[in-house]
């Protein structure tokens, strides 16, 4: 009996593939999110588990110190809001979890604890948060801060704001709406509650002006992959996105978290690692490397990369010779690991041109390119070796292609289906018990 494990996909609210063969006719209008919801409804088909809406407040001019890279490439601007378009997904979805990334360092806590509250109900407990602190100073500059906090003070200020919004959330009590027409009371006033929060960083009174949601509380997401950064996933996170070069590094993550996450008296089978993968399928291995050496070859393709990390990392790698070994000595306030798992590469040690690095980055530490017999082997196996829990698709190359959706969903996972590694149908209504079906 083989490991079943989970599916998920990370997107962005942006602009689809719009410059090459792939792209799709209603291209121009995506920005009224039907692109996604037919990406949503197929994935449901599918059985995913979840949909999973990434999330950067800023234009970025990092990279070469101009906003020209970032636009021209339409490298994560422009980029949308991801809440809307969670409402739009779930409304069009009956059984997909939606998942939104709001971030820590901007969002008022009583404001993120009301929306996620309102569209936990509306998506009837499919609702998800990717709880993210940033990692840019030019995102804090819209927001009346010069700069960020340092990244590990940003955890500190992000496990306070979990638990203000989770004493928001549970200012009303399960069963406070009554709804008693004998004496004309919608809620007892008893048993909804002021939190009188006064800590570090944050103050709220409460209580929530929103009725407990279906899940009460929505499914929690986290990425943290730095020591303070597993800490606090450990301790908060339903499920754990993360890219990792390589199995070694896969399994070596997967088992530090639930050593921490069992060392916090949680059960470790409550979080669920799903690892970043970008599939490439087509009928036949060489067609499928054709396939990838086309989203290499694309004209923009080694800028476009350079222009994202340099906008996560706020680094200038237009500094850097694309030919010659990148330097490891870089450093960064923004993404750490990000940056240090860019920069190796692989696991193999070699010093890799900078070029050769954006180009490594589209395998994600993983070579999943050939048919969907081959490709669905090799993630299951490579499941077997971790021990689970998932893996997070993500397009190499970013925009998505109506095509691409179409080869994971109805070609890869109709694979995986045949081998009995991932569900056929969902058993659970809520995003928290699809993600503890197995
Ligand atoms: C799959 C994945 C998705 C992420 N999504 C976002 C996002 O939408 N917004 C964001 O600001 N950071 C995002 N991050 C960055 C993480 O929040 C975190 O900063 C990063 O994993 C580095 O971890 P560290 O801060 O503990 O070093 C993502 C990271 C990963 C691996």
């Amino acid at each position: 009996m083989m490991t079943k494990f989970h599916l998920g996909w990370f997107m962005n609210f942006i602009p689809p593939e719009w410059d090459t063969d792939d792209s799709s006719p209603d291209v121009a209008a995506w920005a009224n999110g039907d692109f996604y919801v037919d990406m949503a409804r197929s994935m449901e088909r599918a059985g995913f588990d979840l949909i999973m809406i990434e999330d950067t407040v800023m234009v970025a001019d990092a990279y070469g110190g101009t906003m020209e890279g970032s636009l021209k490439h339409c490298q994560f601007a422009p980029k949308h809001d991801p809440l809307p378009l969670a409402v739009k997904l779930a409304a069009k979805t009956s059984r997909l979890g939606v998942v939104a990334t709001l971030s820590t360092s901007f969002y008022p806590p009583y404001l993120l604890a009301r929306a996620c509250s309102t569209v936990d109900s509306i998506a009837g407990g499919r609702f998800g948060w990717n709880i993210v602190s940033s990692a840019e100073d030019r995102a804090a500059q819209n927001f009346g801060m010069d700069a960020l906090p340092a990244h590990d003070e940003r955890y500190n200020v992000a496990q306070e704001y979990f638990d203000v919004v989770n004493q928001l959330w549970d200012s009303w009590e399960r069963d406070a709406v009554v709804m008693d027409r004998e004496t004309h009371t919608y809620a007892d006033f008893a048993k909804v509650h002021t939190i009188d929060f006064e800590g570090k960083y944050f103050k709220s009174r409460g209580p929530l002006n929103t009725i407990p949601s279906p899940q009460h509380r929505p499914a929690f997401l986290q990425a943290g992959a730095s020591p303070k950064g597993r800490q606090f996933a450990a301790g908060a996170a339903d499920a754990i996105v993360a890219s990792m070069n390589g199995l070694a590094a896969m399994k070596e993550y997967r088992d530090d978290v639930r050593a921490r996450a069992a060392a916090a008296g949680r059960d470790p089978d409550d979080i669920k690692l799903l690892f970043t993968a970008g599939p490439v399928i087509a009928p036949t291995k060489a067609e499928a490397e054709a396939k990838l050496e086309r989203i290499l070859g694309h004209p923009s393709y080694v800028e476009k990369q350079l222009v994202g990390i340099a906008s996560n990392t706020e680094i200038d790698f237009s500094r850097f010779d694309l030919d010659e070994p990148l330097p490891r000595e870089l450093t960064t306030n923004g993404e750490q690991s990000s940056l240090q798992r860019f920069m190796e590469g692989d696991d193999s040690g070699t010093a890799y041109t900078l070029r050769e690095l954006t180009m490594l980055r589209a395998r994600r530490g993983l070579d999943l390119v050939g048919t969907p017999q081959e490709v669905a082997r090799k993630m299951a196996d490579v499941m077997e070796e971790v021990g689970g829990d998932g893996f997070l698709i993500t397009k190499p190359g970013w925009n998505l292609s109506r095509s691409y959706i179409t080869d994971i969903c109805d070609g890869l996972i109709p694979e995986l289906q045949r081998l009995g590694v991932v569900r056929t149908q969902y058993g659970k209504s809520t995003l928290r018990e699809t993600l503890r079906e197995f």
